[in-house]
């Protein structure tokens, strides 16, 4: 009944729901289904959406629209909405867009074969309720053939004020070391070089699985799981994402320092730099407690990127709060920060505060720390003018096809000549020529093919 269909999945969001898409991917194409680039000569098109911000939210409902229009004259089309707004609309969405064949929240993700079984028996089915996660047993359709995703932990326990992932990705659910270590076995059996360990808060990974030691730590925590995963033969590097300043330890640090394929690149969103902002948002951390982090990741590992997250605008936030972000990230440098003025959420208690500021605001706070963020990107870039650096090679350079491109260990973006059949997969060393704030251009020596595989 799926035969020949063809199917197109566009996704929203951050890498969890890219990680999702993959393995949704994964069950279309085991039940027989074909991947159709498209998304108009689809006859399945699933959205995986996100609603972190209202634009997020605002995107989905618009591509939707065009989708719901079609449907009207094609009424063989299947139209799934995936992920975070499916999950926190439910059945209000089928009310706004009729034409809907399935809602499903995220995690109900390795569901999706039998959710279309029951669409295709003539079924309008929302799937939002709470479960426990299945592990997946299908393999994933990934992006990528060298770097690859690997969920560590599901959902997240926190309540930051300001943040709908908790309503939307439900309580944390870990999966257990030997599951996590299979995949990552299956991958390198598979030719993939790099994993990403994914969690929205990486560092409760292990806190709700069975087990405590005779101190009372926790059996399970993300540094025993780097050092019970380091060793599988033909994966070089590993990263992780995303760290929590709260749960964030030295143990991990010193892990870090001492594992040699986990890459120096950690990404710890501060959010703020006033601790009165930092209170209201719930973050559970100082501003003082987080450049001890960092000076703690530095003291080890002096040349370590370092990228968070941060929000200009919160409720209440003034002049001089704002100034400490600016303060924090001239004195820290990062070497990337995604940036977003403050979006209140449905369900956020923070959203429900009076003390909300106004658009004018909050575009003139994210120009100004947009502006700040750019030029010490530029400072740090500098540091690799003219060295060396191991670029695994992805791709070919979207915008030249005469190069390569791939990433440092710490995560930049690095551009060369080269041709792509012959280099995918490999480390090369490459001589830094060009920077930029946030990529770089280099020569490589091929006769320094680090891991030729
Ligand atoms: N789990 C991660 C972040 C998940 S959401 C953490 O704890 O840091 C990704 C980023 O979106 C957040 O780091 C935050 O900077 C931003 N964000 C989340 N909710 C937001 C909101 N209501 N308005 C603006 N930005 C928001
Ligand atoms: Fe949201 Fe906070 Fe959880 Fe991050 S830790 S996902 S910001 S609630
Ligand atoms: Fe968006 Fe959901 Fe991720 S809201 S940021 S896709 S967890």
């Amino acid at each position: 009944m799926t035969a020949s269909r063809k199917y197109h999945i566009t996704t929203f969001g951050c890498q969890m729901n890219k990680a999702d898409s993959e393995r949704m991917a994964g069950i279309l194409d085991e039940m027989g289904l074909i991947w159709e680039e498209d998304p108009y000569q689809a006859d399945v098109i699933l959205y995986n959406t996100c609603t972190i911000r209202d634009n997020a939210e605002q995107k989905v409902y618009s591509y939707l629209g065009r989708q719901a229009k079609r449907k009207q004259t094609d009424p063989n089309l299947t139209l799934i909405v995936a992920g975070c707004v499916a999950q926190q609309e439910g059945e209000q969405l089928l009310r706004r867009v009729p034409e809907l064949d399935l809602v499903m929240g995220p995690q109900h993700a390795n569901r999706l074969g039998d959710l279309l079984e029951q669409v295709l028996a003539g079924s309008q089915v929302v799937a939002t309720e709470p479960i426990h996660i299945v592990e997946d047993i299908t393999k994933p359709r990934r992006d990528s053939t060298v770097t690859a995703w690997v969920n560590v932990i599901y959902g997240c326990n926190e309540r930051c004020t300001y943040c709908v992932v908790p309503n939307v990705r439900g309580v944390e659910q870990s999966r257990t070391p030997e599951a996590i270590r299979a995949e990552m076995e299956e991958l390198a059996a598979q030719g993939f070089k790099e994993v990403t360990l994914l969690g929205q808060n990486i560092d409760a990974y292990g806190r709700d699985l069975p087990g405590s030691l005779p101190d009372g730590r926790h059996k399970h925590t993300l540094t025993d799981l780097l050092y019970f995963v380091h060793d599988v033969p033909g994966i070089d590097r590993i990263r992780f994402a995303t760290s929590h300043p709260r749960y964030f330890t030295e143990r991990l640090i010193q892990a870090c320092h001492e594992l040699p394929k986990v890459c120096e690149h950690f990404h710890i969103p501060f959010q703020s730099g006033d601790n009165e902002v930092l209170k209201a948002m719930a973050r559970g951390y100082t501003q003082e407690k987080y450049r001890r982090i960092i000076d703690k990741i530095r003291e080890l590992m002096p040349d370590a990127s370092i990228s968070a997250d941060a929000i200009v605008a919160f409720p209440g936030e003034t002049e001089e709060q704002f100034e400490n972000t600016l303060k924090l990230v001239a004195d820290i440098g990062f070497d990337q920060l995604n940036t977003a003025a403050y979006s209140p959420r449905p369900g956020t208690p923070a959203a429900l505060w009076e003390n909300q500021l106004s658009e004018e605001v909050k575009r003139d706070r994210l120009q100004r720390l947009n502006r700040l963020v750019e030029v010490k990107a530029a400072e740090r870039s500098q540091r690799y003018a003219g060295r060396l650096e191991e670029v695994l090679v992805e791709d070919v350079n979207p915008k030249d096809p005469s190069q390569v491109m791939g990433r440092t260990r710490g995560n930049r973006l690095t551009f060369f000549k080269g041709d792509l059949g012959e280099l995918k997969g490999k480390t090369v060393a490459v001589k830094i020529t060009e920077v930029r704030a946030f990529s770089l251009t280099g020569e490589p020596l091929l006769d320094r093919v680090l891991v030729a595989n």
